[in-house]
Order: structure tokens, then sequence, then C-alpha cells
């Protein structure tokens, strides 16, 4: 057990986790209220918080945006000077040399950016529930876009960079997209990418698209960009397009943009964004969250969990205080905006909480492996939130690449994505933290928008669990019936009560949602479900020990983590199943020392095809192009049978099982 400080207990809202979730846990609704008042809104709610199976609404009769509170409202107090966001980039031959360019933004400079790019969108045609895709790399205009989306009502959908044409395409389309935002070309590492390309292959089929915005990211090609003349497309790709899709360079449209924008007034419940996320089966769901209680969800739980310094009164006198932080946080995320944690914790959250946000472009070996402990000492920061696959990598390099800096203004340590192993969690407290640092494992997903399983700095930790659940969250673990199973025992991770950032829907698809979260295939609840009794199932397995803290095993679906991006089994299958050498194949994770989980595939190869190594290489690059670099293949076997069920279902869990050499278990079903 790690035992926090004295300094540490004394400088942090919650000072007592126990007693405050037990008393919360009585009126969890009346919690989440105050919360609610603590931000602004246009009009009160009328009700905080209606349930109607499967569907959880919260502050309904509220108007709010959460634009309002993440920057328009900071615009009237000291908070308006304050930086926003610290972004370095990687360093990249350009006309600069190999400097490694920074850009600052205060809150209202920020404000400024996202005014103008608000009324670009509208200039363009966009209104309230739009859909908007954003397809950029990690640069502050994928910040930016977000927020002039949120602001003017319409729905951003970002879609992370290292997905491909076709997983772009599969999403766009779905969104219905009126507007892609893109860069030109992006520096990688050593390398240049053509994103546009991607772009213009993504949306040939496409006719909802009618604007694409590029935005030039490299500076040594800007010279060729005055008065950019938008080269038309059909002779640039040479192959029919959608009428009237136009394209525009960024920077033109914002120099003739104006600096002032209302905020749409948005229902608490309106949708906020769209994030594409892969499940057990089909194609990536449209992860649906709202303006209203997304907000009060994420603003509250970064607040509490990382002891930001925050600009607004915490909710309970008796157990935290306000702004006792003396410093001034620097908060380093090193997730990319194109997942969750970079929309709940890079985006809203740390902008609703006043606080500046540090962002480095590249990969934490880019230029050299020291760069993240480089970049913590030079800009001082104080809370740094990454995932355990990059402690991972890190921690085999040694500790003398780390000892080089002065990692002495760290205070509090974060860790999501997957679970963290003891051994790299003790390495990071030990080699980053100094042992002075705790380490916030936060379990959450795509769907819970914020932190539900959770330390509170005040707590006393066990290296590789995520302790217990955050305030006015009631998790706990049940059997396939839905009974809760007992202490040291595997069970279903589950959620027993709404939360405020809870997902509002699957877009396009309730019945995906309903059978998803509520009336999963693995767990039998009906009984719950007549009854109207909220039960989300969460897909992963955990454990809790004696003391009630909980030890996250991972996904009891078909949902891979490879290096905490996660992928679908099926998404899988059917990218090898797009080459036409393959007639079936079977995919599944199998432990690796540094991902977490690596991809294995079984295929079985048309009739007179021969599998060779030269095909397996073949392969991956059609896994690729189906869904992008961070899908790539670690292994693949040419099989000719798979374990099925009678009714023709592949048996991953038997196909596992085997390749771990673990005992098959129940294989009644088994055809073959
Ligand atoms: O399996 C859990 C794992 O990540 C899944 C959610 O993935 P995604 O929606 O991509 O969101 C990742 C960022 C929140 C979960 O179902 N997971 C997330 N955090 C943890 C975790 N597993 C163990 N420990 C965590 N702290």
């Amino acid at each position: 057990m790690i035992i926090p400080s004295d300094e540490i207990v004394d400088k942090s809202y919650i000072k007592d986790y126990e007693k405050l979730y037990h008393d919360i846990q009585e009126h969890p609704e009346a919690f989440w209220e105050n919360i609610a008042k603590e931000l602004s809104w246009f009009k009160p709610w009328n009700k905080v918080l209606e349930w109607k199976y499967p569907y959880a609404r919260w502050f309904v009769g509220g108007q709010c945006n959460i634009v309002n509170n993440a920057l328009d409202r900071h615009q009237k107090t000291a908070v308006k000077d304050k930086l926003a966001y610290i972004w370095v980039g990687q360093p990249f031959d350009s006309a600069q040399g190999k400097e490694m360019p920074v850009r600052k933004f205060t809150y209202g400079e920020l404000n400024t950016e996202v005014c103008k790019f608000a009324n670009v969108l509208k200039s363009l045609g966009v209104r309230k529930g739009d859909r908007v895709t954003i397809y950029l790399p990690r640069i502050p205009e994928q910040y930016i876009s977000m927020l002039a989306c949120a602001k003017i009502g319409a729905i951003h959908s970002v879609v992370f960079s290292g997905f491909s044409a076709d997983a772009l395409k599969n999403r766009i389309m779905d969104a219905q997209s009126k507007i892609v935002i893109t860069t030109d070309k992006y520096p990688y590492k050593d390398k240049v990418l053509d994103s546009k390309k991607t772009v213009d292959e993504a949306i040939k089929d496409i006719s909802s698209v009618k604007d694409v915005i590029l935005i030039k990211r490299l500076k040594s090609e800007a010279a060729d960009s005055n008065g950019f003349q938008p080269a038309s497309p059909k002779l640039q790709r040479g192959e029919p397009i959608s009428t009237g899709l136009n394209y525009h360079w960024y920077h033109d449209l914002m120099s003739q943009a104006d600096t002032i924008c209302s905020t749409e007034i948005m229902e608490a419940t309106d949708p906020l964004f769209l994030l594409y996320t892969s499940g057990s089966t089909g194609k990536p769901k449209g992860i649906l969250h709202g303006h209203g209680g997304y907000m009060v969800g994420v603003y509250l739980t970064l607040k509490y969990v990382f002891n930001l310094d925050s600009q607004n009164q915490p909710v309970n006198q008796a157990t935290s205080q306000p702004g006792n932080n003396s410093i001034d946080d620097i908060y380093f995320c090193t997730a990319d905006g194109g997942w969750i944690t970079g929309h709940s914790y890079i985006v809203y959250s740390p902008l609703i909480n006043g606080a500046t946000t540090f962002v480095y472009e590249a990969t934490p070996d880019y230029p050299h492996p020291g760069i993240w402990w480089e970049l913590i000492q030079k800009y001082k920061v104080t809370k740094f939130y990454t995932a355990p696959t990059a402690i991972r990598a890190l921690m085999r390099l040694g500790d003398e690449i780390p000892n080089k800096y002065d990692l002495s203004s760290l205070k509090i340590l974060g860790s999501v994505g997957e679970p963290i192993n003891p051994e790299a969690w003790l390495w990071y407290y030990k080699t980053i933290g100094k042992e002075k640092c705790p380490i916030m494992d936060t379990w959450w997903q795509t769907e819970t928008g914020m932190f539900m399983i959770t330390p509170v700095p005040s707590a006393n930790l066990k290296p590789g669990s995520a302790f217990k659940p955050f305030f006015g969250v009631e998790a706990d673990l049940v059997d396939d019936k839905g009974n809760s199973v007992p202490v040291n025992t595997q069970g279903f991770l589950v959620i027993k009560k709404p939360w405020p950032s809870m997902l509002l829907d699957v877009y396009n698809n309730p019945k995906k949602y309903l059978e998803t979260y509520f009336e999963n295939e693995s767990i039998n609840n009906q009984q719950l479900t007549k009854n109207n009794q909220f039960l989300y199932f969460s897909g992963d397995s955990a454990k809790k020990d004696d003391d009630g803290y909980y030890w996250i095993i991972g996904r009891n679906d078909d949902v891979i983590k490879v290096s905490g991006h996660r992928l679908g089994s099926a998404e899988l299958e059917s990218a090898f199943v797009s080459h036409p050498s393959v007639a079936e194949a079977a995919v599944i994770g199998k432990p690796d020392e540094v991902k977490g989980e690596k991809i294995k595939a079984f295929v079985i190869l048309k009739k007179g095809i021969q599998g060779s190594d030269e095909l397996k290489t073949e392969l991956v690059k059609q896994v690729r192009k189906m869904i992008g670099p961070i899908a790539t293949p670690d292994e693949i076997d040419f099989v000719d049978k798979l374990p099925k069920t009678r009714s023709g279902k592949i048996m991953r869990r038997v196909l596992k099982a085997q390749e771990l050499g673990q005992p098959l278990g129940d294989t009644s079903t088994l055809e073959n």
C-alpha cells in the first residue's frame, strides 16, 4: 500500500474519499446538481435526471453550451490572460531548420480563434446539428475546430489521423458530414504524410461532403500558398467527384473571418460530438455525447483526480478547499485529440477548469526517447497523464534517460487506456515520480465520457489497482445472471446508476446501444431490465479485493486493446477477408509486454491459394489499408479450419485458450 504524503493530502480537494463517497451515494442526483450549479447555464434545468429505459437524460430542460463554460465565461475574468495551451511541435527539416515550433494560446487568444473559425463554418453553411469530420494530426487547430463546432451547435466527429482512407470513409459516411477539416501535409517523425490524399480518396463517393478545409502545418511550403487557388479536385484526381465540392485553405478563410461570434443556445441533452469506437461486432459505433451532462462530469473528474488548480469553487466546503495549490498547474496529457481522452481531458475539461494544458505533437521516442522528460523539465509540468503502453516502452530503455532530467516539478501522475501492470506502475512511481507523486490509474471508456473508477490523490494506493468508483458512480462486478460476485472473484464490470457524462446513444443505431450496454448477450439480466433497473454493461472484467479495490482484468468481449487502441476482432477479420486470397479469418488478442495486446490472425485461404511469407506481408498491408497502421497484425497463421459453434459463429475464445495453452472451457457448443 502506498500512502500519500501529508502535503499531497493537504493540497487535495478530497481529503476523505470514503466518507464523501458514502455521503454522496445517498443522493447522487443532488450531488451532481450542486456541481452543475458551479457552471454557467443559459437556463436552469427542470429535472436533474430522467431515466426512461434504456436512456438517461441529465439536466432536462436546462440550456447551456459547453463552450460557454470552456471559453466564454473566462473572458470576463483573469483567466482570459492565462495560457490555455502550450503546444510544442516536433522538429522537422524546414526553412526554419531543426527547431521545434512552439505555439501558445491564452484563453483570450483561443477564444478569438474559435470565434473566427465558428464564423468560417457558418459562412460555409454549417448549422446546428450538422456533422463536421475533423481529420487532423495533433495540432492546435484540432482543438480549435472542435470548439468552433460546439460553439455553433454542430456535431464534431474527430477521426484519429492514423486511420486509413477506408476507415475515414466509413466514419464520414455514417455521420453524413458536410465538411471535412484536414491538413495538406504534416510531419510524422522523419516522414511527411499527405492527409489531403487520404481525404480525397475517402470522400470520392460521398455526396454529403461539400467543403474540405486544409490547414497548412508545414510552414516551409507556405510561400506557395499565397493566394492559393483551390485546384480543381477533378483535375487533381482525374476521377468524377461529387458536385459542388470545394477546397479551401484554413488561413485564407480565417484571414477574412470576424472575431465575434455568439454561442448557440443548446438544450442540455443536445448532441455535442460523435466519436467512433470499436465494439465486438460489426463496424465501429458512433458514440454520441451531449452538452450538459457531459460538461458537468468531465469538469469535476479532472479537477478532483488531478487536483487541478481550478478557477471554480469546489462543491463541498467541508471536504475540499478552493484553489489551494500555490503553483500554477501545467498539465501535460499525451493523448491524441482523436480519442476520448483528448476530447474530455485535453479539450473540454481542462478548459472548463481554466487550466493550462501542455501538448507535444510527436511520439515519446521522437526526436529522442527522453523527449517527454526533457519537456517536463523545460516547461515545469506538474500533472502528467499518459498510457501504460508508453510507460512500459520507456521503462525498457532504463533509468538513465529519465534520470538525466529534473522532474521535480511533477506532483501527480496519471494512467489510462489499459491495465497497468504493477511493475510498470512501480517504475513510473519511483523513476518518474520519485516516490512523491501519486498515480491516478483512471478506468473509463469512450462511452462513459469521464473517469469512472479512479483514485483521488489522497487515497492509499495499490500498484496495479484503479482504486474505487468516483463520487456518484456505483460500480459492481456481476456474474452472467447479473448477480454480484463475491470478493476476489472475476466478474463483469457494470455500472448501476446513471452518471452525467454517459453516452446519449449510438449514432444512427439505437438497437446497438440497447444490445451492447443494456441487453448484452453475455449477461442474462432480463429480470433487471424488466423492472427498468439501470445496469450498464461495460464489456470489461475485473476483480474486487477485500478492501474494495478494483483490479481491471481487461475486455471480456471481442475487443482488442493494442497499445491502448481499441480494435474489434470482427472489424479486423473483415479487413483480412477483403483480400482476394482470403476465405475466412479469425482474430484474437495475445498478451504483449509493451503493447498490452498484439493481433494474431488465423486465416483460411481460398481454394488453390498457397500460404507464403509474401502473402502474409500482403495481408498486413491490406489490414493497414482498411483500418490504419494502429491495426498492424503481428502474427498470421494459415489454417484449414476454425473452431465454430453449430450455428457457424467462430469461437475466438477457444482459439485464444488454445494459443495461450489454457483450458478450453465449455466446448459443448463447439461444432468441430
Ligand atoms: O478495457 C478498458 C480499457 O479501455 C477500454 C475503453 O477504451 P476506450 O473507449 O478506447 O477508452 C480509452 C480511454 C478512456 C475499457 O473498456 N481501459 C481504459 N482505462 C483503463 C482500462 N483498463 C484498465 N485500466 C484502466 N485505467
